[in-house]
């Protein structure tokens, strides 16, 4: 298991590079399922979820091949045939994300084997609003032995309405519906870019969307799809995590390769509690703290509000602004992992139920903490960039199921962190903390 040392109180300043989007190259590399071509995706971070990704879609039967290199990195997928349409437990309860290859199987094999979720860290993840869906679709589904087994033909195009926003469901349906017969309308859709990313992906390969990124799907199902080259867009979540790290420690950071226009709630925040933020063109947006920082509530709303998995790392700046901050967590029920950590290492923060009550600034002192889940190992990232001393990270595999390489990208801005190698962690271990 590796760890961080992280030495904090140095500004980070200078330039920073954003990765693809983790949770749009997710349901992307999904989408090759729907078709026997090949489908290339450019931009595809190099992160610990898309590891088992490629290894989920090769136990199948695909061809999964990762071409490396400085001038065009690229991952090749095909599903010629896919001999083993099953999702294994082993796999399913490292990454919940991979109930996305339910939908797509179904449309393209008539029949899936997807091991059950199961809870995580940051409570629930229920796949009812996906099952839903797929029976409305014409799925026969049964669960057993921890399995749930859907079954079609062909699946038919329906109306379906989410009884609540779900963005890995609205991308398991619309993959379901592009290869099933007739028109599929789909509302109160997830509108997050993934979606849309998604969407962009399926159009290219020559399925028919509209309104894709708006809560209002409709698709016309076709006999086939074929092959395509996609680029995945910029990951806004850890732009947005930089953008922090660059206010937190009053640094003067530009985070390039980014896409402002998915960062709006986390700009308004940012400009709210005093750093200064300015976008250079389309793609990079330069963050400057120069005075002491300011509270400022927030509430994790679906897109296009504040993003559930930003609100760990604002939790974190929350601890350094002069005043009282509200944070409001909508979104999943257990997210406030982090906030124990946060407390030992000298923040003021209670928590009621949804709502937690950050008062700053607290001045935070170096300690021996440990990761529970992604987002909140990014938060305490931030923390120890700016507390006294050298802070010890542990389990920061969280973080590398979605962060690339942070600490050499961090390093390169000037934050005294380093990656110590330690025991792997067990298989056993892992499935209790992701
Ligand atoms: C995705 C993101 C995750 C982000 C989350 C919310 C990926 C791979 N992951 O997760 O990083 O934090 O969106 O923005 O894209 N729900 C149900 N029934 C369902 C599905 C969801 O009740 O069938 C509930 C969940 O418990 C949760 C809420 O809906 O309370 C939102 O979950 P959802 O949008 O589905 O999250 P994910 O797609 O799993």
């Amino acid at each position: 298991m590796d760890k961080f040392l992280i030495s904090g109180g140095a500004p980070l300043v200078g330039t920073i590079h954003v990765s693809g989007a983790k949770n749009s190259a997710l349901p992307c590399m999904a989408a090759a399922i729907l078709t026997e071509d090949e489908i290339v995706l450019e931009n595809i971070p190099h992160v610990r979820d898309i590891e088992t990704e490629r290894k989920l879609l090769a136990s199948m039967g695909a061809e999964v091949e990762l071409v490396d290199g400085p001038a065009n990195p690229h991952t090749r997928i095909r599903c010629a045939t896919l001999s083993d349409p099953v999702a294994k437990y082993e796999i399913v309860k490292t990454m919940r994300a991979s109930s996305l290859v339910l939908g797509p199987l179904v449309a393209r094999t008539g029949m899936a084997r997807v091991a059950m979720p199961g809870g995580c860290a940051i409570g629930g993840r229920p796949i009812d609003l996906h099952i839903k869906g797929l029976e409305k679709m014409g799925a026969t589904i049964i669960q057993e032995h921890g399995y749930l087994e859907a079954r079609a033909e062909r699946l038919k195009g329906a109306h379906l309405v989410f009884d609540k926003i779900t963005v890995t469901g609205t991308e398991d349906l619309l993959m379901a519906a592009v290869l099933a017969e007739g028109e599929t309308l789909m509302e109160n859709c997830a509108r997050e870019p993934e979606v849309t990313d998604l969407a962009a992906l399926l159009t290219a390969m020559g399925a028919r969307i509209e309104g894709a990124g708006t809560s209002t799907i409709v698709v016309r199902g076709v006999e086939r799809l074929h092959g395509a080259n996609y680029r995945i867009n910029p990951d806004r979540i850890e732009a947005g995590t930089f953008l922090i790290a660059g206010a937190i420690t009053h640094g003067d950071l530009t985070v390039e390769g980014c896409n402002p226009a998915h960062l709006g709630a986390v700009l308004d925040k940012l400009r709210e509690v005093g750093a200064r933020v300015d976008l250079l063109g389309t793609e990079a947006v330069r963050v400057r703290a120069i005075g002491p920082l300011q509270a400022a509530d927030i509430s994790t709303e679906e897109y296009p509000g504040f993003p559930t998995d930003m609100q760990a790392q604002y939790m974190a700046l929350a601890t350094q602004s002069e005043g009282v901050s509200l944070v409001h967590e909508n979104i999943f029920e257990n997210r406030f992992m982090h906030v124990q950590e946060l407390i030992r290492m000298g923040a003021h923060i209670k928590v009621d139920g949804r709502i937690a009550t950050v008062r700053g600034p607290a001045p935070l002192s170096a300690a021996a903490v440990m990761c529970s889940d992604l987002r909140a190992s990014a938060s305490l990232v931030l923390a120890a960039l700016v507390a006294d001393g050298r802070s010890v990270l542990d389990r920061v595999y969280h973080m590398d199921r979605g962060y690339e390489r942070i600490e050499q990208k961090l390093h390169g801005v000037g934050a005294r962190i380093e990656r110590v190698a330690n025991a792997p962690v067990s298989q056993e271990e892992e499935a209790l903390t992701t």
